[in-house]
């Protein structure tokens, strides 16, 4: 089933995030954002194959996170080809290729915006994906997955038994897609997307930098309504269960430029990356603006902020266990952000270990929550 050509357009989804959209942001998001699709960080299909339990905790999400997609990264197609089928078995909605990560350690091995230079190697691994789906849903899991990948599988599912996440679904075969960018060390649109669009992934998105940009300068929004062209061509004369879904992302920090860069790109939807920090609320702003242009986004209170960020250290807390708290110290500075107020609250709150620690803060400070 594919659930992008299910979706109403407009989209409007959260980038995935490594080190920042773990299973507890992604909950908090989707309670009080609600984005229409939502994507784990990236997760390496190399410790997938080798069992790797660090990498297997990546796995863990919650049933109101749906539709989900499970970000894979790497360069070996038969370890696409299992890591597919593990998100498969894990229940996940979709599976998602990183072809856009610019990390040296990521990209200089090829993996990654890597990708973007080997067009050969990227589409065998968008096909190997999709082969591990298939096969999956014909055959269940491969004979090649090894002991240690299987028993760091059923662990993951013991996990999310506890969290209530219905993984266990009717069988069914989910959408492979694509992240990437704009280039490699030029932007490249004209030649790499149609590269793409030849394994048909069910949708692509597109973050409107080159590699050698990292995250400098500002998107080119330009070569992604270029993007838009070239898919919306593509899509022309293919019956719709074959068309390709677009979503384009960069610097989106408003309602206001949300709408601005639909309008110009064409595009299916958007991603939502840095401007969901501390802020889940954005999505909410962004639908209702889409609704109504007289509608003016809703700022929250420092009170409602601190709930919604109590709740994401109390999730934090039982999902990572308690040395992962270092994790969720920039959550707090970034819920508090813009609040001259909160400057010594903010300092006070980067020493904290636990929930409990934050609460006494928050009453040393004289704010009750
Ligand atoms: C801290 C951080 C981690 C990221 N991790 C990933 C990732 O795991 N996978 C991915 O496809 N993109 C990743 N990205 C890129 C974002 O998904 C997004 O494309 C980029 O930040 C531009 O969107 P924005 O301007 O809305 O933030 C990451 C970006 C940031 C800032």
């Amino acid at each position: 089933m594919n659930f992008w050509r299910n979706l109403e357009k407009p989209i409007i989804g959260l980038s995935p995030m490594d080190g920042v959209s773990d299973a507890s942001f992604r909950f908090v998001t989707a309670k009080y954002g609600r984005p229409d699709v939502i994507t784990t960080e990236f997760i390496s299909v190399d410790g997938i194959a080798y069992g790797a339990t660090n990498i297997f905790n990546d796995f863990i999400y919650h049933e109101i996170e749906r539709p989900i997609v499970a970000q894979l990264f790497g360069i070996e197609p038969e370890y696409f080809y299992q890591g597919a089928q593990i998100v498969c078995e894990l229940g996940f909605d979709g599976v998602d290729i990183n072809m856009g990560c610019p990390a040296k350690t990521v990209a200089r091995r090829g993996a990654g915006a890597g990708l973007i230079q080997n067009p050969t190697l990227a589409k065998e691994i968008i096909r190997a994906t999709k082969r591990g789906v298939q096969d999956w849903f014909n055959d269940g899991l491969s004979k090649s997955i090894n002991k240690k990948t299987l028993r760091e599988l059923s662990a993951v599912k013991e996990k999310l038994d506890i969290l209530g996440t219905k993984f266990d679904l009717e069988k069914r075969i989910i959408p492979v897609s694509v992240k990437t960018r704009i280039g490699y060390d030029r932007e490249s649109v004209e030649s790499w997307i149609p590269e793409l669009l030849e394994e048909s992934p069910a949708n692509i998105t597109v973050h409107g930098r080159t590699l050698k940009q990292m995250y400098q300068g500002e998107a080119d929004w330009l070569a992604l309504t270029k993007v838009g062209q070239i898919i919306a061509k593509h899509n022309e004369n293919l019956d719709d269960e074959m068309t390709i879904s677009y979503i384009a992302n960069g610097d989106i920090n408003s309602a206001d430029v949300a709408i601005e860069k639909l309008q110009q790109s064409k595009a299916d939807g958007l991603y939502i990356g840095r401007a969901t920090y501390g802020n889940p609320w954005i999505f909410e702003n962004i639908r209702q603006k889409l609704k109504s242009d007289e509608y003016i986004p809703v700022e929250k209170t420092l009170d409602e902020r601190i709930k919604v960020a109590l709740e994401h250290c109390d999730m934090h807390f039982r999902l990572n266990e308690p040395q992962g708290f270092v994790q969720m110290r920039k959550h707090l500075a970034w819920y508090l952000k813009g609040f001259p107020g909160a400057v010594k609250l903010r300092v006070d709150l980067m020493k904290s270990n636990s929930p409990d620690e934050v609460r006494q803060i928050l009453s040393q400070h004289q704010i009750s929550y």
